[in-house]
């Protein structure tokens, strides 16, 4: 990016250069990016896509960075963070014991769980424990062995790489494990879930149990990205790594987790090589011993360094 470049940005949004992706994944991996935007408007996004077109600069959005490994060669382009107005919550309408609750696509998961169970409205505890931003759970379809994030959608209101809001209904997102469709460049910014009036309070305890739950059989205090494969199937991607022996191997400072097998670890020192070797070694072995090929869930992206 030109120093002209620059200052032309940083006129749009408050913009950082040369930001290590590191700062800004829970992996704690990852090269830098060339800009990196902190975005408090749907009109300011709009002016950052229009210059990212006009310069032919890529962008990717970054939610919670909770299931993303940034390669060691970094981001070219600018990494836009979602904040201010897309951190609102609000409630829009409540008709038949029905609720919808407005969420701009930077809240955290955990705070609109909070919120939801605090407003007395059910639904939405499928999703405890679930780390990230709402943003970056429907990207993902995140979720758990009790549901996803498709589950509680009524309508997601993305800003197309033209700068055009448009609200999409859960039919035209096509969700599917783990997967959703969304047009290329597309930024999610708002999520209306549906959820039903109950107590205040009334789901603190399936939240308490769940939250628990993981606690045991995650681990939930290290650097990782959550589940590194998806489960193919009905299997669980966790038990074949397992099963296939692999718990505790290491590649440099990333290492498979003892407690689940799904997870890999940062021990501090790791670079993103290390844990895409140790990812495909992790593929190779549940190949050779299971005929099952596993496919990543973690978002890889960036270039690879040297
Ligand atoms: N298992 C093992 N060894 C392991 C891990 C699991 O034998 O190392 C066995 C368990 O004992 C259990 C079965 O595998 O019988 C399933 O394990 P678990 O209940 O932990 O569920 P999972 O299929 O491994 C899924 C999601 C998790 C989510 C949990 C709990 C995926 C890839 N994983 O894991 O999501 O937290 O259910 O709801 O969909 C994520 O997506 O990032 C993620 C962590």
């Amino acid at each position: 990016m030109t120093a002209q470049q620059k200052k032309r940005l940083s006129a749009i949004a408050a913009a950082r250069f040369s930001e290590p992706m590191s700062l800004h994944t829970t992996l704690g991996v990852g090269g830098k990016a060339e800009a990196f935007v902190a975005v408090t408007s749907i009109a300011m996004l709009q002016e950052v896509l229009r210059f990212a077109s006009e310069e032919s600069f890529p962008y990717l959005v970054i939610g919670g960075g909770s299931n993303l490994l940034v390669r060691d060669g970094g981001l070219k382009g600018i990494v836009i963070s979602l904040q201010g107005e897309f951190t609102a919550v609000d409630l829009v309408r409540e008709s038949g014991g029905m609720v919808s609750l407005a969420a701009g696509s930077a809240v955290a998961t955990a705070t609109l769980l909070r919120r939801a169970d605090d407003l007395g409205l059910a639904g939405f505890e499928v999703m405890a424990g679930v780390p990230g931003t709402i943003g970056g759970n429907i990207r993902m379809n995140a979720g758990t062995r009790a549901g996803s994030i498709a589950d509680v959608v009524e309508e997601v209101t993305i800003v197309e790489r033209s700068g055009r809001e448009v609200t999409l209904t859960p039919r035209a997102l096509r969700f599917e494990y783990r997967s959703v469709k969304l047009p290329p460049g597309a930024v999610i910014a708002r999520v209306v879930c549906k959820l039903k009036r109950a107590e205040p309070g009334a789901g603190r305890a399936t939240i308490r149990a769940l939250l628990e739950h993981r606690r045991q059989t995650q681990p939930v205090a290290t650097e990782n990205c959550g589940c590194a494969f998806k489960n193919p199937g009905k299997l669980s991607a966790g038990q074949l790594i397992d099963e296939a022996g692999l718990k505790g191997i290491r590649v440099g400072g990333a290492r498979i987790s003892t407690l689940h097998a799904n997870f890999i670890i940062n021990e501090g020192t790791a670079t993103a090589r290390d844990i895409i070797v140790l990812m495909n070694l992790v593929r190779d072995r549940v190949r050779e011993h299971a005929g099952i090929t596993l496919e990543p869930e973690v978002v890889i992206v960036g270039g690879k360094g040297e």
